[in-house]
């Protein structure tokens, strides 16, 4: 959320200040120490890793976790998918996108992005598979409906080309370029 928005709802003075003009009053701390364009290349690199957490994994999910509401417990976090869905996006979520806000890479990847996907795919996926399931074998029409809805999307978001590799479909040349680049690594960094 941007933090115009946040300081709004708590009536906060920053509502008046909008994400653009905070982002420009940091960028000219940054430059009494470095030059332009490493400064507007740091923040390539971080709006890139917001993209991919929202385009990737966030707004899916989203999707799949309303989608999932109806076949689950009512009462929030009953359920071991709201605790999966809240630490996708709260807690390695969260560290991802402030390491790489921060410049901690450790927090970046192994305690952000490597847990995301671990837990997108290992967790969130067969949960949802689960309530799919649970679902389709209910008796109640309202839930096969909402069960079908819902298998419907978890298919269209595995088929999405970030997501392919896990249905062992991953583009062929997109797989031998990645085969290539990791037998270069290989052969350069081995002894
Ligand atoms: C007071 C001077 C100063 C200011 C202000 C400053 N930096 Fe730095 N920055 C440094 C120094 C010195 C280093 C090198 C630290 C080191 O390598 O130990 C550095 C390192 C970095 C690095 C490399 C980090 C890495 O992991 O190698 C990036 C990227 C960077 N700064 C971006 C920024 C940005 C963006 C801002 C503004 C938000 C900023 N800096 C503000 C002095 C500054």
């Amino acid at each position: 959320m941007r933090p115009e928005i946040s300081d709004k709802k708590l009536s906060l003075p920053g509502a008046e200040v909008n994400w653009q003009t905070r982002r420009n009053n940091m960028k000219a701390v940054c430059v009494n120490c470095h030059e332009q364009q490493w400064v507007d290349n740091f923040y390539v690199q971080y709006d890139s890793l917001i993209d991919l957490y929202h385009q990737k994994f966030a707004e899916p999910g989203l999707e799949l976790y309303k989608l999932a509401k109806p076949l689950m417990n009512p009462v929030q976090f009953a359920n071991k998918l709201d605790w999966t869905w809240y630490e996708l996006w709260h807690h390695e979520g969260r560290r991802a996108r402030h390491g790489a806000s921060m410049m901690g890479p450790d927090y970046t990847h192994w305690h952000g992005t490597y847990e995301i996907a671990k837990h997108f795919y290992t967790k969130m996926v067969p949960e949802l598979e689960e309530l799919v399931q649970k679902g389709r074998t209910s008796g109640d029409p309202a839930k096969v409906a909402a069960a079908e809805a819902l298998a419907k999307k978890l298919a269209e978001v595995l088929n999405h080309a970030n997501h392919t590799w896990y249905l062992n479909k991953m583009d062929p040349a997109e797989k031998a370029e990645r085969e290539h680049r990791q037998q270069e690594f290989q052969k350069r960094y081995a002894k």
